[in-house]
């Protein structure tokens, strides 16, 4: 049965929201704490080790009540249902979405076309064990015998950007095996990355989904041309290996059948690292590794699925977002974490969200008349608060902000960590808080600065507050706790997409950059330049002449 077809605007809820957004808006967070003592415990989700502090968003029991009362009237549970369960919600594809099969258990039922796909997905687990434990004990060796020490990652968007972020993510639980990624079509980026790799230790992993992604295949074979420089071609099946969907193109590409990982076509691209996409992921951590990751995500799929949705965190941090999203009209929410292991994470997610829910025609087909999928970006902190921090404190603009944080670092430094967390703490009390006049005329006195100077400098000083984060604090950076947390941002994109009514799992409109792309090369690569713009005309003539 397809996902219900509501349009989130003409509910009841929404209407109600609306008037409730018109009165309460203004309302300063410090006044709703000022009220109601108890409101920080209220809006704190616990779960397992995840602690989630949501009392500093512009929201009282009446915002959470309707919104909760939009999710139901969206029909947000039974969308949940069918998520799970395989039913085809990905309609312009006609395919089921089921990442989460991927890290069901071995005796789970999870059924495509009346097929029980969980089987099959634990065979290719099987092999990414045996596969990556061999590479990583010393046991399959490259072409002249020597182990492995690199391995280079092929792949581009959810094939790269997953591997890439967690790898990097859990580089404290990593093995000896060095991991690359290359992924850009920038030649400079694939010789960059092989220049100094010896091609008789390193092993080559080519992730495409559809085995037909230009930038891959571009790289894969520059890189299969500098192997075959010093190896033959025999040699190709010890060191390419190949993840896909697309059998019959691998085949082609002359990878041994033997080293083909294969994929469903119900993985979207950017939730596919918990798939064989995975295994450079495995390679570098280990499989042990792998697998916590994925009881992790697992852990989080549960959570998600049974828990009311008052108490059920991606379901209120989705809430928390349509709010601002489409009542304050905050274009962009920045992801902080507080862990530099951690500095790819709004990377990874730009792809996960703005490619699920940057979307504007419904699912009845019809162009949406709100606003859907929310801009994402964001870096380590501290380092952000050194950077952009500025814009959120004092700027124009309404940023919410989920600032993400662990009890315990992994290296065990005490003292940093107090004062990376101190930080974290700061930031979101002053985001709270602001700064009044008051306490900057005392700050200023307290300096010995001069009174014409304090009026002067007043304005500059002055802090609104009142802007909103989420706090998310986690007891240590484990594969688990990753798996947690990815998870739970997959199933907020999740949420969102059904409350906006659009297909979160498809992606056109990067279908159309593959197709112009090809056409501008024939122009580039051939004596005569088609039609176009005046402007791309020029840019063509400028390019190929100088
Ligand atoms: O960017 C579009 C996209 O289709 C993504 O969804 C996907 O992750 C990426 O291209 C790579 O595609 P493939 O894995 O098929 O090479």
């Amino acid at each position: 049965m397809p996902l219900a077809t509501i349009n989130p605007t003409k509910t009841e809820a929404w209407k109600k929201l609306q008037e409730h957004y018109n009165s309460f808006k203004d309302t300063p967070m410090k006044s709703l704490f000022a009220q109601d003592k108890d409101r920080a415990d209220k809006y704190t989700l616990q779960w397992n080790d995840f602690y989630v502090d949501f009392s500093k968003n512009r929201i009282d029991d009446t915002t959470v009540n309707l919104l909760l009362e939009l999710a139901k009237e969206v029909k947000l549970q039974d969308a949940i249902e069918k998520y799970f369960t395989g039913d085809i919600i990905n309609q312009t594809e006609g395919r089921a979405v089921l990442h989460t099969a991927l890290r069901a258990r071995e005796n789970d039922k999870i059924y495509v076309d009346g097929e029980n796909v969980v089987p099959e997905i634990h065979q290719v687990k099987k092999k990414i064990k045996k596969f990556t434990e061999a590479i990583i004990s010393g046991d399959k060796k490259g072409y002249t015998g020597k182990p492995f020490t690199d391995v280079v990652n092929i792949g581009i968007g959810g094939s790269d950007l997953g591997p890439a972020m967690v790898t990097e993510a859990l580089q404290y639980y990593k093995n000896h095996l060095n991991v690359h990624f290359v992924s850009n079509v920038d030649g400079d980026h694939v010789h960059e990355a092989i220049k100094n790799l010896d091609p008789e230790t390193t092993l080559f992993v080519i992730v495409s989904k559809t085995f037909t992604t230009q930038e891959t295949l571009s790289n894969a074979t520059t890189i299969k041309k500098w192997f075959l420089k010093t190896a033959t071609q025999k040699d190709v099946a010890a060191h390419f290996v190949a993840v896909s969907t697309n059998l019959e193109k691998i085949d082609e590409f002359g990878i041994d059948a033997d080293n083909v990982f294969p994929m469903k076509d119900w993985v979207g691209g950017r939730f596919s690292l918990w798939s064989a996409v995975g295994l450079s992921i495995a390679l570098s951590v280990g499989y042990k590794n792998f697998d916590k990751l994925l009881a992790g995500a697992q852990a989080m799929d549960i959570h998600f699925k049974e828990t009311p949705f008052n108490k059920n965190i991606p379901v209120i941090l989705a809430l928390l977002s349509v709010w601002y999203n489409n009542f304050y009209g905050a274009e962009s929410e920045a992801l902080i974490p507080y862990s530099q292991y951690l500095h790819r994470l709004s990377a990874y997610l730009q792809q996960g969200t703005m490619e699920s829910n940057g979307k504007s025609i419904d699912r009845n087909g019809d162009p949406v008349n709100y606003q859907t999928g929310t801009i994402i970006w964001g870096e380590p902190g501290t380092n952000s608060q050194h950077a952009f921090f500025q814009l959120i404190h004092q700027g124009t603009k309404l940023i919410p902000t989920d600032f993400i944080g662990f009890v315990e670092s992994l290296h065990g430094d005490k003292d940093h960590h107090d004062k990376l967390m101190a930080n974290y703490f700061a930031q979101t009390e002053a985001l709270l808080n602001g700064k009044t006049e008051a306490e900057v005329r005392t700050e200023l006195k307290s300096k010995n600065t001069p009174e014409n100077e304090i009026e002067k400098l007043l304005p500059f000083k002055l802090f609104a507050g009142n802007k909103p984060t989420n706090s998310i604090l986690i007891d240590k950076l484990t594969p688990q706790a990753l798996g947690g947390i990815i998870a739970m941002y997959e199933h907020k994109i999740f949420v969102q997409g059904i409350i906006w009514n659009i297909f979160s799992f498809d992606q056109w409109g990067v279908e159309l950059g593959k197709q112009l792309a090809s056409t501008i090369l024939d122009d580039i690569k051939s004596e005569k330049i088609s039609n176009h713009d005046n402007s791309t005309l020029n840019l063509l003539r400028f390019y190929k002449n100088s």
